[in-house]
């Protein structure tokens, strides 16, 4: 078998750990008999530099025509004083709204080897803690009508936050299926009691509920919560919220795993395509220095040897390589307690090679 695979190294440390896990796909699929096929293309920042645009058509289209995207992180200082639609970030959005990104997964996990990171009493996290946030991708305040007015007042700027039944009724299918596979507990979470776009919400995912009576479903207000997950993190299995929301509780959830530079994630379109990013920005501070954990990325890529190829022995084949490295005591810089022996970017990815490799 032969895969398609996009990749988007972007700025900041992008390259580097999306250099690693370039690796580390090779001796997958060295070991399991596929090829990958990797296209290189430019979004964000340096696609900037390159052409003017942060996500240039043809980029679009080698994505579109690809099995999957792979992403490393877009952004950095450089570009900080364009204005707004012109940022680097535009990209993200429109690399979602234009492959039709519609379900963003992303899993806070707490790793046991780095449970110490964790910044919330052990008694809270004892056990682990394994959390998937779902969150839509492609609607709401971020895809709403936007404008800027004059009015008595002054200028006047606004976002509109609106959601279809469709919408709500394929992110909420996403959380259940997922719900399924896991502890079958799903959490909505919404601001019903003020927000028309809310009850809708509230409404969509009660009926879809109704296909899986074997998923315990509760509902939270998002200000509840945001509490929640530092008073009470194990409660939740699966969240599932809208596009803001879930923009500020997947940081949330990841901060409270005290290992946000871990953790991967994976946006969902419908059929098995997708795109994979580390949760982490591009760090511009440490760029170029080999310091920089590619572990995220590589967790990105076991998700999409899972979700997008079916590839299910090799993702966890993946996932128990990193394990492994992190239980013979090796830490990259971000991870590493005071006084710990630290390695780099590219000593990691030997590590978790050798690691595959047996
Ligand atoms: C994220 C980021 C993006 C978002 C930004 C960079 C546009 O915060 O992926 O969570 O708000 O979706
Ligand atoms: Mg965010």
């Amino acid at each position: 078998m032969n895969y398609k695979i996009a990749v988007i190294p972007g700025d900041g440390i992008g390259p580097e750990v999306i250099e690693q896990t370039r690796r580390v796909l090779e001796v997958i699929g060295e070991k399991y008999g596929y090829t990958f096929d990797f296209t290189e293309v430019l979004a964000g920042g340096c696609a900037i530099d390159a052409t003017g645009q942060c996500l240039p058509e043809e980029t679009v289209e080698i994505c579109k025509a690809s099995d999957a995207v792979l992403l490393g992180a877009v952004g950095g200082p450089k570009w900080d004083h364009l204005p707004g639609a012109e940022r680097p970030e535009m990209a993200l959005l429109g690399l979602r709204g234009k492959l039709g990104l519609f379900a963003n997964l992303r899993p806070a996990m707490l790793f046991e080897e780095l449970a110490d990171a964790c910044p919330l009493k052990p008694e809270l996290v004892s056990g682990g803690l394994d959390i998937v946030v779902v969150r839509e991708l492609t609607g709401g305040i971020y895809f709403g009508e936007k404008g800027i007015k004059e009015t008595d007042k002054g200028t006047a700027a606004y976002d509109v936050e609106e959601y279809s039944e469709m919408e709500v009724r394929r992110i909420a299918r996403v959380a259940f299926d997922m719900a399924m596979k896991r502890n079958r507990k799903v959490t909505s979470v919404d601001k019903a009691n003020v927000l028309e776009s809310s009850r809708l919400w509230r409404r969509i995912v009660n009926e879809v509920a109704q296909d899986y009576p074997e998923v315990e479903l509760n509902h939270f207000y998002v200000d509840n919560a945001a509490m929640q997950l530092v008073r009470g993190p194990k409660q939740f299995d699966v969240i599932v919220t809208s596009n803001i929301f879930g923009d500020i509780l997947s940081d949330e959830a990841s901060q409270v795993t005290g290992s946000i530079g871990m953790l991967p994630s994976a946006s969902l379109a419908t059929g098995n395509f997708g795109m994979y990013e580390p949760v982490h920005g591009s760090a511009p501070d440490i760029a170029g220095t080999d310091t920089a954990n590619p572990m995220a990325t590589i967790l990105s890529a076991a998700m999409m040897l899972r979700y997008t190829f079916g590839l299910l022995e090799a993702a966890d084949d993946i996932e128990a390589a990193v394990q492994k490295v992190l239980a013979d005591g090796w830490r990259t810089a971000d991870i590493a307690k005071p006084g710990e022996a630290v390695i780099g970017t590219k000593e990691c990815g030997d590590r978790i090679v050798e690691a595959i490799r047996g």
